[in-house]
C-alpha cells in the first residue's frame, strides 16, 4: 500500500505543518481549506516555514522549489479523489469532523486510508462516520510539526493489520518516529500533558505564582523548552478548551476539566499566538 498522494484537511497550525513535511518527503500533497481566504493564510504560513528552513540551511533552495511544486491548495473535495491517504486536521469538533469524513468517503477512492490528527476525540467515533472503518486510523502529530519527531499511530478494534502497517511505513517515510497508541481519548501524550497544562492555569488562578514565574520555574527548574503558559498560547487556547471539554466528558475526572479562566479567555477571543493575545501578547 504505497502512499504517493496525500490529502490534508485544514491548513491551520497543524495542517500546514503536516502538508509541509509530506511535500518535503517527496509526496504529492493537496491541502483543502474551507474558503480561499483561509487557504491563502495557511499556504502563506507554510511558505514562510519553508523559507525559514532554507535560511537556516536545513533545506536547499532546489529542494524547496521541488517541495513547493508538490503542494496544491484547494477548497474542493473533488481534488482529493485520487489520494492514497487523507489526514484530517480541522477544528476539534466531532460533528464537523464526522460531517467532513462522511462527505469525503463518497468521493475519495475506496482503497485510500483515512486518518485523523485529533488531540482528544476517539478514532472509533470518527471512523463510524465512514464506510471504511478497517482503513481508518489516528495519526497524531505534534506542534510544531516540522520539528517534533513523534507521531502516535492509533488503531481501533476495526483497523486492519495492513492499514496499521501502511501507517507505520508512511510515518517513517516522512522522517518521523511512530509509536503505537490505544484508542483512548488523548492517546499517550495528551493524557499526560493536558492535565499538566490545565493544572498550571489552576495554579495561577490560586495565586501560586505569576504567569511569567510559573513559566520560568518549569523552564529553569525542569529544563522544559517552554513554560506551560507559552505552550498553551502556542497550542491555542481555543483548541485546548475543546480538548479539555472532550477529555472531561470522556473520563469524568476533574483533572481534565477546563478551568474557568481558560473558558473566559476563549470567550474573549484570546486564543494565544494565533489571535495575537493569550496569556502573553504577540
Ligand atoms: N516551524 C518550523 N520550525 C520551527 C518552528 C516552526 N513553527 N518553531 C521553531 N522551529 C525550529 C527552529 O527553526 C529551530 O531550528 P534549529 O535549531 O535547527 O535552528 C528550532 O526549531 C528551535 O527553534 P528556536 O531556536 O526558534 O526556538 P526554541 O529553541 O525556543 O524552540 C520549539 C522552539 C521547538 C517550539 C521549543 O520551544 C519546543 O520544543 N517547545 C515545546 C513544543 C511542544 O511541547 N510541543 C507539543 C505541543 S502538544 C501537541 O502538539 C499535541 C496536541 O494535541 C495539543
Ligand atoms: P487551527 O484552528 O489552527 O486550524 C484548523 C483549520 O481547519 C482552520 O484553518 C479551519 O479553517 C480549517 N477547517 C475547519 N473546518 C474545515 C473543514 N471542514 N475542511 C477543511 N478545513 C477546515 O487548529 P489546529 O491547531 O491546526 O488543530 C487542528 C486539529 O489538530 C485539531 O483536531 C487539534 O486538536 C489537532 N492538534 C492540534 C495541535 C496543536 O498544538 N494546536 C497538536 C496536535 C493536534
Amino acid at each position: 500500500m504505497g502512499i504517493q498522494r496525500v490529502g490534508v484537511l485544514g491548513c491551520g497550525l497543524m495542517g500546514s505543518g503536516i502538508a509541509e513535511v509530506c511535500a518535503k518527503a517527496g509526496i504529492d500533497t493537496t491541502v483543502r481549506e474551507v474558503n480561499a481566504e483561509f487557504l491563502e493564510k495557511g499556504m502563506g504560513r507554510l511558505e514562510k516555514s519553508l523559507a525559514r528552513a532554507v535560511e537556516k540551511g536545513k533545506l536547499t533552495a532546489e529542494d524547496r522549489e521541488a517541495a513547493t511544486g508538490r503542494l496544491h491548495g484547494t477548497i474542493s473535495d473533488e481534488d482529493l479523489a485520487d489520494c492514497d491517504l487523507i489526514i484530517e486536521a480541522i477544528v476539534e469538533n466531532v460533528e464537523e469532523k464526522c460531517r467532513t469524513y462522511a462527505a469525503l468517503d463518497k468521493i475519495v477512492k475506496k482503497e485510500a486510508l483515512f486518518a485523523s490528527n485529533t488531540s482528544s476525540l476517539t478514532i472509533t467515533e470518527l471512523a463510524m462516520s465512514t464506510g471504511r472503518t478497517d482503513r481508518f486510523l489516528g495519526l497524531h502529530f505534534f506542534n510544531p510539526v516540522p520539528v517534533m519527531k513523534l507521531v502516535e499511530v492509533v488503531r481501533t478494534l476495526m483497523s486492519s493489520d495492513e492499514a496499521v502497517a501502511a501507517a507505520f511505513d508512511f510515518v517513517r517515510a516522512i522522517g518521523k518516529e511512530p509509536v503505537a497508541a490505544r484508542d483512548n481519548s488523548g492517546f499517550i501524550v495528551n493524557r499526560l500533558l493536558v492535565p499538566y497544562l490545565l493544572d498550571a492555569i489552576r495554579a495561577f488562578e490560586n495565586g501560586v505564582g505569576s504567569v511569567e514565574d510559573i513559566d520560568k520555574s518549569m523552564q529553569l527548574g525542569c529544563a522544559y523548552p517552554m513554560g506551560p503558559f507559552r505552550l498553551l498560547d502556542f497550542v491555542g487556547l481555543d483548541t485546548t478548551y475543546y480538548i479539555a471539554n472532550i477529555m472531561f466528558e470522556e473520563y469524568r475526572e476533574t483533572r481534565f476539566a477546563p478551568p474557568p479562566l481558560l473558558k473566559k479567555m476563549v470567550m474573549a477571543g484570546r486564543f494565544g499566538r494565533k489571535s495575537g493575545r493569550g496569556f502573553y501578547e504577540y
